[in-house]
């Protein structure tokens, strides 16, 4: 199925993980898509563009609010508009709220939560000259209801994002702009992965009915309904991918 012919796509964060699987499937489906995220390593846009053709990668720090709105002008000039906003960037920060600084506290609100927020001003502000409406995904976090033990911040951060997607759609759906968030459960990327063990898995995994952690597949196929002719009728909404972990 070809959903997204001629479908313009920000994907903020897609240099990785569920991010950059959102971003494979828009362009296996027709989109235009451009990545924005931090640089890897040494690879340079052009390196980036070597080796994966079809998606551009554009710097962008979230941090930096100059930054997030060059590359956003960039991409807007780059592809001629934005019909389609996926905000997947984001930090967790592992801590207890006893230990918790300024600092971090600061850094994962930042990027998960500012970040978030500057990216949809600069892609709504396309989308409302444009005139012809658009979507926007955010990639919140199961956390941002069930809290999560040494993950306050992010907690914190991602139910600020659950609040801002609620605003958004209040705010611009006058505009034709429906924005909604996705709040996956345990999904195994690089996110965690330096703390996360074998027995985490496990455990993780039996609090699903269905005996299982999540994909980047099962948040993307989410996604990609969400921006598709069939979720024409959802804004405002925090949709649980969670295989079942949580209910409410
Ligand atoms: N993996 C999980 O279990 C899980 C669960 C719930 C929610 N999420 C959320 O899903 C989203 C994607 O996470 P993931 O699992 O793919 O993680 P990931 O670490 O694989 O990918 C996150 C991406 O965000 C980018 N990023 C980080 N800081 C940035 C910054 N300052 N500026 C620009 N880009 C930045 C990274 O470079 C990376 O490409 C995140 O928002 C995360 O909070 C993940």
């Amino acid at each position: 199925m070809m959903r997204f012919a001629s479908t313009r796509v920000v994907v903020v964060g897609g240099g990785g993980g569920i991010g950059s699987r959102i971003a494979e499937r828009f362009i296996d489906e027709g989109a235009r898509a451009i990545v924005l995220d931090l640089p890897r390593g040494d690879s340079s846009r052009e390196s980036d563009a070597e080796t994966e053709p079809a998606r551009r990668i554009l710097h962008c720090d979230l941090v930096d609010v100059a930054s997030v709105e060059a590359a956003f002008a960039a991409a807007r000039a780059e592809l001629g508009g934005i019909d389609v906003l996926v905000n997947s960037a984001g930090i967790l920060a592992r801590g207890s709220l006893l230990d918790l600084t300024p600092e971090r506290w600061d850094l994962v609100m930042d990027v998960n939560a500012r970040g978030t927020l500057f990216a949809m001003q600069h892609a709504a502000r396309a989308m409302i000259e444009q005139g012809t409406g658009g979507t926007i995904v955010n990639i919140a976090s199961m956390a941002a209801k069930a809290g999560g033990a040494d993950e306050g911040a992010y907690a914190a951060s991602k139910a600020a994002v659950v609040g801002l997607t609620r605003a958004a759609a209040l705010e611009w759906g006058e505009h034709q702009i429906r924005v909604n968030s996705l709040l996956p459960g345990y999904v195994l990327t690089d996110m965690g992965k330096d703390t996360r063990t074998d027995e985490d898995v496990a455990t993780w995994s039996k609090k699903s009915p269905l005996g299982r952690l999540g994909t980047p597949d099962d948040v993307a196929g989410f996604a990609l309904f969400l921006a598709s002719t069939d979720g024409e009728y959802l804004t405002g909404q925090s949709f649980n991918v969670t295989g079942g972990m949580i209910m409410h």
